[in-house]
């Protein structure tokens, strides 16, 4: 029997195994686009477990198994079991008995680990407090769209040292590009993460500095789900963080930028860089539909 493959973090794919989903998401945007029917996951089932809100990752991921032929189910632990108290081990064993893949959505990273220990099909992590690699695919394919292959290339983080900001720091890695990141002292990212990325990944404090001559600017929230109490803490921190016009001038020609949404504007974002020509959001956005539905297929297929 087939090993159950598990999506936790980009680390649990090969760079291969990576590209090859990079580039299916290219083609199933065109067939979605054509309005070519590509019905490959037929009769399938996801599971989707929210423990915290979400608009593109949901319906990404429900639009997704509809296009590919299959279904998602919706499960709130406000519905659920889950809810009230029945143990994430047993979850995972009735539920995989009974789909073919589950996506989840949580707070602990561990508790997607716990779950796809007792899973018997493919587990994949919608988010949690350490990590959103699914984003990463769609911002992946977003820029290589728009600019060729992202081996190579130059990208800055700007803003707080969080799930997002792994995920950059593992994609830097499996996908060969320099990453800078700078952000207030006291919200740096996980050390040992950013250690093990070894020199390709750098830390700094001053914005410009980390964005001078880069190809890529990325940035997100400030205050992330579950850190609602430290708003107010959080915005002055990061105030010298906002992405602007004027730090988008340090970079290189032609870069592009990206945000993986909801944008707070007139905080982490200008509103005038939001909307302005180098900005690829909206494209980055509907990617998670296309990059997911490569993902599915591989995991699920
Ligand atoms: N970027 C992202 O994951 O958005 P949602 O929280 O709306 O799913
Ligand atoms: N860092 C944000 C990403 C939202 C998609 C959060 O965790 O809330």
């Amino acid at each position: 029997m087939r090993e159950t493959r598990h999506f936790l973090t980009l680390l649990d794919l090969t760079p291969n195994e990576l590209a090859g989903i990079i580039e299916r998401a290219h083609e199933l945007k065109r067939l979605q686009r054509a309005g070519e029917p590509h019905p490959t996951l037929a009769g399938k089932v996801l599971g989707m477990v929210f423990e915290k809100s979400s608009t593109r990752t949901r319906v990404s991921f429900e639009a997704g198994m509809a296009q590919l032929g299959g279904t998602a189910l919706f499960l709130s632990p406000r519905d659920t079991q889950l809810g009230r108290g029945e143990p994430i081990e047993d979850t995972a064993r009735v539920l995989s008995r009974m789909v073919d893949g589950i996506m989840i959505r949580t707070f602990e990273h561990e508790k997607v680990e716990r779950f796809a220990r007792h899973s018997l099909v493919p587990v994949i992590n919608g988010l949690t407090d350490l990590v959103h690699p699914c984003q990463l695919l769609a911002d992946v394919q977003t820029f290589t769209e728009h600019r060729g292959p992202i081996a190579g290339a130059t990208v800055a983080w700007v803003g707080d040292g969080n799930n997002m900001c792994h995920s950059y720091i593992n994609a830097a890695r499996q996908f060969d590009f320099r990453l800078r990141i700078a952000c207030p002292e006291g919200y740096d990212p996980d050390p040992d993460i950013l250690a093990a990325a070894g020199d390709r990944c750098t830390l700094v404090r001053d914005p410009v500095v980390a964005v001078e001559g880069t190809d890529l600017v990325v940035t997100d929230t400030w205050v992330s789900m579950g850190q609602e109490e430290e708003k107010k803490r959080r915005e002055t921190a990061f105030a010298p963080y906002k992405v602007t016009r004027a730090l988008m001038s340090h970079a290189a020609p032609g870069a592009l930028f990206m945000h993986c949404l909801p944008a707070y504007r007139g905080m982490e974002v200008d509103a005038e860089l939001l909307d302005a020509p180098e900005s690829v959001v909206w494209e980055e956005a509907e990617n998670r539909l296309h990059a997911q539905k490569a993902l599915l297929e591989f995991l699920l297929g």
